[in-house]
């Protein structure tokens, strides 16, 4: 620790000029400490290297804390497994957009303007006649979303508080809208109308599944288990689609074009994509006797085939999401009457026989997020294409969080790394008749 008195500083030396320089390290409230090197190009001309930012902290933020070592989440200062069990998905948005629980005034307040802003304007249903019946959902909702910056101009100005807030709440209305649009769509039904006298899950099953011709009835098991999986899927501190966002707002661009970008993002087999992965994978292998032949490949460096819902950036210890629910899919299997559904014993068995394996104990490899996700979504009647999709629609609200701290950051600048650059140093342009 630092001299008392004294501000703890990092010395850096350059052994080939002998140069040293004193860093400034800061300390959160939790968490590692950091170094700021915001000076150094300044003061040295030199920049920091980390591709991948295995080892750089972008911002500061008060949202989400992950300790990977010991399998934590938390959101606000409140561990993901008592919100999943005590609280439900839009008191965990409202946590995550103001920083407090809220009240049972504010509650009322927040849950009436999300309800009233979930209906789309009538034209968007027109984008959805351009793109072919077998598009990906994803696809869609890249596109979908990213236009809804044509509709709603007057919730772009984002140095308007007001707008921002409006945003904010037409964000997290639509994309359930959007997102049961897409499926329609590929299924070739009509769209259902959301419904005020439904909870934010329920509105989704039932716009998801519902048909003109009869009644739906949304199981309140479903239900429960659908808002628990939104809950877990929130937020998640500075991974690669919320940065994508924060990128893309630290430019200016409107909230609505920001989200795009983080679902396109998200997107990725070793994101959020991972959890469609998972299922397939988990099909290929199809029979338990095939898991030795895949663990062989998942280790095999010259195999790109890799474990999916294995392996975090951050969690080196089982991740508390993939705990509830792996509970929650046997607890929706049993209500489902599918309790013996044969991908869920396989996943089981896969995951047992992973974590006895040497690799996947040495490298710290756990079952992660994605990896139950998918057999619940499936149990649920979900298409796998659809289950980036649920993804993409949860961590709505955790972008759009993490878009407004940074927004309101007085300290916010347009973020712009720098290379390492390895190309050519110079060299005269030879004319086509030469070459
Ligand atoms: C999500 O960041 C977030 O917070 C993301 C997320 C969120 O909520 O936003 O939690 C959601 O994206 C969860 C992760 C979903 N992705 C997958 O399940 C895909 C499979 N996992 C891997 O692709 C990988 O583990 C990553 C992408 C998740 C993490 O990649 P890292 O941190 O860059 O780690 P790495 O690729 O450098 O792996 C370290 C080592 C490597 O071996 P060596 O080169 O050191 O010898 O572990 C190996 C990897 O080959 N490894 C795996 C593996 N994951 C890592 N080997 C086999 N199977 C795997 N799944």
């Amino acid at each position: 620790m630092a001299a008392e008195g004294k501000n703890p500083t990092a010395t850096l030396t350059d052994n080939t000029t002998g140069d040293s320089w004193e860093l400034p390290i800061f300390e959160g409230t939790t968490g590692p400490r950091v170094i700021d090197v915001r000076k150094l190009y300044a003061e040295t001309g030199m920049f920091t290297f980390d591709p991948g930012f295995t080892s750089t902290g972008s911002c500061e933020s008060k949202i989400t804390y992950i300790d990977g070592d010991a399998g934590v989440l938390m959101h606000r200062g409140y561990k993901i497994e008592e919100l999943a069990e005590q609280s439900n998905f839009l008191e965990v948005c409202y946590l995550l957009l103001h920083g407090e629980l809220p009240s049972p005034k504010q509650m009322k307040t927040f849950e009436t303007s999300i309800t009233y802003h979930t209906m789309l304007h009538e034209q968007m249903m027109y984008f959805f006649r351009g793109f072919r019946r077998d598009s990906h959902p994803m696809a869609i909702m890249c596109g979908v979303v990213g236009a809804l910056s044509a509709f709603y101009h007057d919730s772009t100005d984002i140095r308007d508080p007001h707008q921002r807030m409006v945003a904010q709440h037409r964000l997290i209305a639509k994309m359930p809208t959007i997102a049961a649009m897409a499926y329609k769509y590929s299924v070739g039904q009509p769209f259902v109308y959301p419904r005020n006298d439904l909870n934010y899950a329920e509105n989704f099953l039932h716009m998801t599944f519902a048909v003109p011709a009869e009644e739906y009835r949304v199981s309140p098991t479903l239900a429960r288990a659908m808002d628990r999986i939104f809950i877990l899927h929130a937020d998640h501190e500075q991974n690669a689609s919320t940065s994508t966002v924060r990128i893309a707002g630290s430019s200016g661009a409107n909230p609505f074009a920001c989200i795009a970008a983080g679902i396109a993002s998200l997107w990725g087999p070793a994101h959020g994509g991972a959890n469609e992965a998972v299922l397939n994978m988990l099909m290929e292998i199809g029979h338990k006797d095939k898991i030795p032949e895949f663990l062989k490949r998942a280790k095999d460096k010259d195999d790109p085939f890799r474990l999916m819902g294995f392996g975090h950036r951050v969690y080196k210890n089982y991740d508390p999401r993939a705990k509830v629910l792996r509970q929650s899919a046997y607890d929706v299997l049993e209500e489902l009457g599918a309790q013996d559904d044969p991908l869920l014993d396989l996943a089981m068995e896969l995951e047992k026989i992973a974590l006895e394996d040497d690799y996947f104990v040495e490298k710290k490899l756990f079952p992660n997020v994605d990896f139950y996700s998918g057999i619940i979504l499936k149990a649920m009647g979900f298409p796998t294409s659809m289950f980036t999709v649920l993804f993409a629609l949860a961590r709505t609200v955790g972008w759009v969080a993490q878009w407004t701290e940074m927004i309101e950051d007085p300290h916010q600048r347009i973020s712009r790394p720098r290379q390492l650059y390895q190309g050519y140093t110079g060299r005269p342009y030879v004319p086509m008749k030469e070459r």
